[in-house]
């Protein structure tokens, strides 16, 4: 189980602002329409773009630092949100995916300036909405981890307990992150296969929620990741079993100092307790807070019966996915 670097894509790997290597694989985005955020323009400071899905997380020094625009681009109702708002580098204004953004709707008021409409959903795909509020997260310099999220899992008997881990790519089929099969969360995921994530980015007064089953992804996968990683956190995966009791910390010390010396000279090898986890996702919902209390929350699930009728408040949203506004 995993120590300080075995905690697969944590905080072993973690950059900060001024040297980020904790980047996640998001694509790009559409950005800009229809985020609730008036002035905000397709083009802007040279961000780079973010890496597919499948390019989970480069190791320290590969990333160039990101750019650090003057302001958030927040929601100016917030009441934290700068005036400075940058925009979206033209890299990260290509669409995504062939989902339709439902902006600009003609029938959509022009932006009040509290409040987050339906019609200010990039998608009605809630991942790809995910993806816009994500990267505007990751263009906010006041954000120091934008992809941490806090992951709440249930052991069989419905206990449940949560932690953070960090988002390591987004795709269509979900979120993916990594951990040590073998913690405590992995053992709960073993028996009870399903999990809930929530984001927090205070400085854009977003919140978004997703649920859904948790599967492990194929160990290629996890071993395409565990070989992008700097050195220090592949050996710290050997050293600890994560979530185990251990009587010091001088035996972390110890074993991370034989780990070192034993893999001096050859690659170190992924351990098979260690791996990539899949977040398939049922239900996602968007908050957006607003300084007049007014908050909105735009919650999609999944209904799998596409021809069930809808009830009068809920709507269609891409594929099998239905919305709805909840009561702040
Ligand atoms: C910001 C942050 C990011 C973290 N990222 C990860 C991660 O990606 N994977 C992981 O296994 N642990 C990560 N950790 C450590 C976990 O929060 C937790 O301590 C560890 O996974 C053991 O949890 P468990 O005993 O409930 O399984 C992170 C911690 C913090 C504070």
């Amino acid at each position: 189980m995993g120590t300080p670097g075995q905690r697969g894509g944590d905080r072993g790997d973690r950059g900060t602002r001024g040297h980020r290597d904790n980047e996640v694989g998001t694509g790009g985005t559409s950005g800009a329409p229809g985020t609730g955020n008036p002035g905000r323009s397709p083009q802007g400071p040279e961000t780079p773009p973010l890496p597919s899905h499948a390019a989970v997380s480069p190791s320290p020094g590969d990333t160039p630092d990101r750019a650090t625009p003057p302001g958030c681009p927040q929601a100016p109702a917030c009441p934290r949100f700068p005036l400075a708002v940058p925009a979206l580098s033209p890299a990260l204004a290509v669409p995504p995916s062939a989902v339709s953004p439902v902006s600009p709707d003609p029938r959509c008021p022009p932006s009040p300036p509290q409040a987050f409409e339906e019609c200010h959903l990039v998608s009605l795909e809630p991942l790809e909405q995910f993806r816009a509020w994500l990267q505007e997260a990751l263009q906010c310099p006041d954000i120091a981890e934008p992809n941490a999220m806090c992951l709440a899992t249930c052991s069989r008997d419905g206990r449940p307990s949560a932690r953070m881990v960090l988002l390591k790519g987004l795709g269509p089929d979900g979120l993916r992150f990594f951990s040590n099969y073998e913690s405590r969360k992995g053992r709960e995921l073993d028996s009870n296969p399903f999990a809930s994530v929530v984001f927090y980015w205070e400085p854009l007064c977003r919140q978004v929620r997703i649920e859904g089953s948790v599967r492990r992804l194929p160990a290629e996968e996890s071993e395409r990741y565990f070989q992008s990683r700097p050195r220090g956190s592949q050996i710290g995966a050997l050293v600890s079993r994560q979530s185990s009791v251990i009587p010091d910390r001088e035996f972390l010390r110890r074993k991370n100092a034989e780990l070192e010396e034993l893999y001096r000279d050859r690659a170190v090898p992924r351990p098979d307790y260690w791996g990539a986890y899949l977040l398939e996702p049922e239900a996602v919902e968007f908050w957006q807070g607003q300084s007049n209390r007014l908050h909105d929350r735009i919650a999609f699930r999944r209904q799998r019966d596409r021809a069930a009728p809808l009830g009068a408040m809920t709507h269609r949203g891409h594929g099998d996915w239905v919305y709805e506004r909840l009561s702040p």
